[in-house]
């Protein structure tokens, strides 16, 4: 069975002490929660703090990047997985659109950060997703066995027990327009089958994936409903913790 996953992404909000603030008011109201994991991925700088405050509890703490290098060196700006671990942390958001699109993250950097969360003990969330343009010229499907194929490069069959695959279509990133549950659930049975292809079956049947894109309370749980659809990977509605709360508790 696939422990369903519940993400929030955070990306570029929230200071400190809003961070702690919402990290400690969504520990309070999923408490119970014991259905699904669920993840909170603040900014750096709130990294430590948010981890220190939610130990204990069943909340756990995803950073939203690593560096695609292991050893410790002359990397300015760049912070390497076990120093993500090294903070209390567990999961590392990798290959999200937002980076790929805006700081030219290739499928080769997505594979080493992957590789370092493994190496260190993360477990990884590795981001794929066509565009627009790709879903319309029919080509999502390809686009996404790449991307997949290319990020999980050199991973073995045990390694896969650290990766998350969270599907969101760039088209539904922040835009309110989700993927219909249909469309998501036929694109995660695409990816399941990618999976099975790479790694087996036994690995495909194991491996949860996300959706992400325009995730709300009143769509979470026709998306849940999905046999191919383990969890969510949540933007703006996870800032709010009543909001991100109502997701977690969908059913
Ligand atoms: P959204 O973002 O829920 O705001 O669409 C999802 C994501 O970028 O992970």
């Amino acid at each position: 069975m696939r422990k369903p996953v519940i993400a929030g992404n955070w990306k570029m909000y929230k200071l400190l002490d809003e961070a702690v603030e919402t990290a400690l008011s969504l520990k309070h109201s999923v408490a119970n929660a014991n259905h699904c994991e669920v993840i909170i991925a603040p900014v750096f700088t709130a990294l430590k703090t948010v981890c220190d405050r939610l130990e204990g509890s069943n909340v756990k703490v995803a950073a939203q990047n690593c560096s695609t290098e292991q050893r410790h060196g002359a990397q300015t700006g760049e912070i390497a997985a076990d120093m993500i671990k090294d903070v209390g942390a567990s999961h590392v958001i990798v290959g999200h659109s937002e980076r790929r699109q805006l700081y030219g993250e290739t499928n080769e950097a997505v594979n080493l950060k992957a590789i370092a969360c493994v190496n260190f003990g993360l477990t990884a969330i590795v981001c794929v997703g066509e565009n627009l343009a790709q879903r319309e010229s029919g080509r999502a499907e390809t686009v996404v066995e790449t991307q997949l194929s290319r990020s999980l490069e050199g991973l073995t069959v045990s390694d896969m027990e650290r990766i998350i695959i969270a599907y969101e279509p760039v088209w539904a990133i922040g835009t309110g327009q989700t993927a219909t549950p249909e469309q998501a659930q036929a694109m995660h049975q695409f990816i399941r089958s990618a999976v099975e292809n790479l790694q087996g079956n036994e690995v495909a049947a194991d491996t949860r994936i996300l959706y992400g894109g325009s995730v709300k309370p009143d769509n979470i749980s026709g998306l849940m409903a999905q046999a191919d659809i383990d969890g969510a990977l949540v933007g703006g509605a996870s800032l709010d913790a009543a909001s991100f709360a109502e997701i977690v508790n969908y059913k």
